[in-house]
């Protein structure tokens, strides 16, 4: 046996037992004729010692251990005179009587400890080190709950696990393909799936009535903190439903992973649901981070034609955000504020400011522009108090506008520590628009994709108006993340049809591209709808990380590399060739 116990679970109760440890060198401290080792094992960390009085050879050799060495050890528990609080096991060690040396190890390029001094290029190219963290580890952990108490759910209401191909077809909607050549079929590609979309309403017009699959799904696109080119969805799909039944279903999910496996409690009131629109309108986003206020105040009425400042009276937009207590923002702090907004990623022209002083006279950055009388209206409209500062952003796009808005709401939630992690806020947004227009293909572009079902009062305004159209789709939103989204589907080929021609499809290209599809539809498809939540986002806001990729054992870096595999690689001549493929020179 290589081990009786591990290294988590010797208590003062154990005190006194014979038992063999197997586990990684910690740590190794000499004091006078002792030696201590912290050995750790996934379970923990325990204490060895070493006396060089009672086994002088014995402590020779545990003297020889380095950091990470691999030993087997067999002692007594005794009860440890000098007790550490910090460690589950701090109340034992094990004086030890044999030491056998499982594998040496070259020194680590990092420690091994929670606080690591290891940056992230060093910790993902020895992520196999960086995962014998325990915090690291942790993170594992949460996320194999996770996807137990899923199962868990999902199978307590019928829903039946069905495995769906890695090697699909290519879809020319959403984000770019990963493809993946045919040496079989040469010239022809797979692709691997963005997500199970169609395969999941096939499988609902196979009649398995309640489809789940936990899977990995593939994007090419640009990578962020919450994006990662693989993820993993938990993926649902359900007949015979309207829009409430699947927001019952998945909410009582919620609620049953938060307090199974987060230990909080939502509390039985159902979610908030904000339509689209007024998620924009008040908040400049359609994942709205509600742990906090700070309500966008339109305030064209207020500012446009009400004074001489140009960029308002020529602006689209007009908006406000009040921030508690801020009045007191030095200069320095403004303008660390306006150059946030001004820099490229956000794109405003500007930032305008109005403190509310202790006297209640507002004073603006616009002041020689506006009456005092404008001014105090516009504290009024703001429900702004003494000490509050106002923070206006205006542009000649709207939507644009909101969303820079939005950016600075989300920096002073920051600032004001409103956005604890250890707090939740979900809600649905509902009521998505049908269609958005792109600016790079000139055409309108499914919002969510191409098989949601538009509202049934809007198919009218199809052939009319489909920029106004809305669908009867919803997205989960949990502390300003898109956690989850999903819709009811079309299943009617005709419809569906329609659908691909508003979105610039030719019949010809449509049967080609979803044939297989539409000719499914005819064939008795029953209405169905569901969707899919982001298992990586969840895991990192139940462990209150601020990237997914902390929570995936082994991720891409933000440009898409695995640095510990060092994909993506060359291929040699010999397989290109078997592939038909050349590749070309770099123009
Ligand atoms: P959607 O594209 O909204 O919908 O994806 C569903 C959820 O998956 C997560 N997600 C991601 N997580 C990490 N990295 C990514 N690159 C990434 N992209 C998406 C998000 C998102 O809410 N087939 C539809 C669902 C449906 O209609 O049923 C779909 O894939 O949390």
């Amino acid at each position: 046996m290589y081990r009786t116990r591990t290294c988590g679970e010797l208590r003062v109760s154990d005190v006194g037992d014979t038992v063999i440890l197997a586990g990684w060198v910690q740590k190794l401290r000499k004091m006078g004729g002792m030696t201590f080792v912290d050995l750790r094992d996934r379970y923990g960390i325990t204490q060895l010692v070493f006396n060089e009085e009672d086994n002088a050879q014995l402590c020779e050799k545990a003297n020889g251990l380095g950091r990470e060495y691999v030993i087997q050890v067999k002692g007594t528990v005794n009860e440890r005179y000098n007790k550490n609080p910090k460690l589950p096991t701090g109340e034992i060690e094990i004086i030890v009587s044999e030491l056998t040396l499982l594998n040496a190890s070259e020194v680590p390029p990092f420690t091994i400890e929670e606080n690591t001094d290891g940056g992230d290029d060093l910790r993902m190219k020895y992520r196999y080190l960086d995962l014998r963290r325990s915090n690291v580890r942790a993170n594992l952990e949460l996320r194999h709950r996770f996807c137990l108490a899923v199962r868990h759910f999902l199978d307590s209401k019928g829903f039946l696990e069905v495995e769906t191909p890695v090697l699909v077809g290519s879809t020319p909607e959403g984000a770019r393909d990963f493809i993946v050549p045919s040496r079989m079929n040469p010239g022809q590609f797979y692709a691997l799936p963005q997500s199970p979309q169609t395969l999941k309403q096939l499988l609902m017009v196979a009649g398995m009535d309640r489809y789940f699959q936990i899977v990995k799904c593939f994007r090419d696109e640009d990578l962020r903190a919450d994006r990662q080119p693989e993820f993993t969805q938990i993926d649902c799909e359900m007949s015979f439903v309207e829009q409430d039944d699947i927001i019952n279903t998945f909410e009582e999910m919620t609620k049953y992973l938060f307090r199974e496996v987060r230990g909080y409690d939502l509390g039985e009131a159902p979610f908030l649901r904000l339509s689209w629109h007024e998620a924009m309108k008040r908040f400049g986003s359609d994942k709205p981070d509600m742990r906090f206020g700070m309500e966008f105040v339109e305030l064209m009425d207020i500012l446009k034609g009400t004074g001489e400042f140009a960029v308002f009276n020529e602006a689209a937009y007009i908006g406000g955000i009040c921030a508690k207590g801020c009045a007191n923002y030095t200069r320095k702090q403004l303008d660390e504020l306006t150059n946030f907004v001004k820099s490229p990623q956000i794109g405003a022209k500007g930032l305008v400011y109005a403190r509310v002083q202790e006297d209640g006279i507002v004073k603006s950055s616009v002041d020689r522009f506006y009456s005092p009388e404008v001014l105090n209206l516009l504290k009024d409209t703001m429900q702004a108090e003494a000490g509050d500062l106002i923070l206006i952003i205006s542009g000649d796009n709207a939507m644009k506008a909101r969303k820079q808005l939005c950016e600075l709401r989300l920096l002073m939630g920051e600032r004001l520590g409103l956005r604890d992690k250890n707090k939740f806020a979900l809600l649905w947004v509902v009521d998505f628009p049908m269609f958005e227009w792109s600016d790079e293909e000139q055409r309108l572009m499914a919002m969510h994709h191409p098989f949601t079902a538009p509202k049934p009062c809007d198919v009218s305004k199809l052939d009319t108006d489909p920029a106004s159209v809305l669908a009867d789709a919803y997205d989960m939103v949990c502390n300003g993340v898109e956690v989850g989204g999903g819709s009811i589907r079309i299943h009617d080929a005709v419809l569906q049809a329609k659908i691909f021609e508003v979105l610039g499809f030719t019949p010809e290209r449509a049967q080609e591209q979803f044939g297989f599809l539409m000719n499914a539809f005819k064939f008795g498809a029953p209405p169905h709808g569901g969707l899919a939540y982001g298992l990586d986002r969840w895991v990192s806001l139940f462990a209150g990380l601020d990237s997914i990729r902390d929570c995936i054992a082994f991720p891409k870096n933000n440009s898409g590399r695995d640095v510990m595999l060092d994909a993506p690689s060359v291929v040699d001549q010999k397989q290109l060739d078997e592939l038909q493929l050349l590749i070309a020179p770099k123009s």
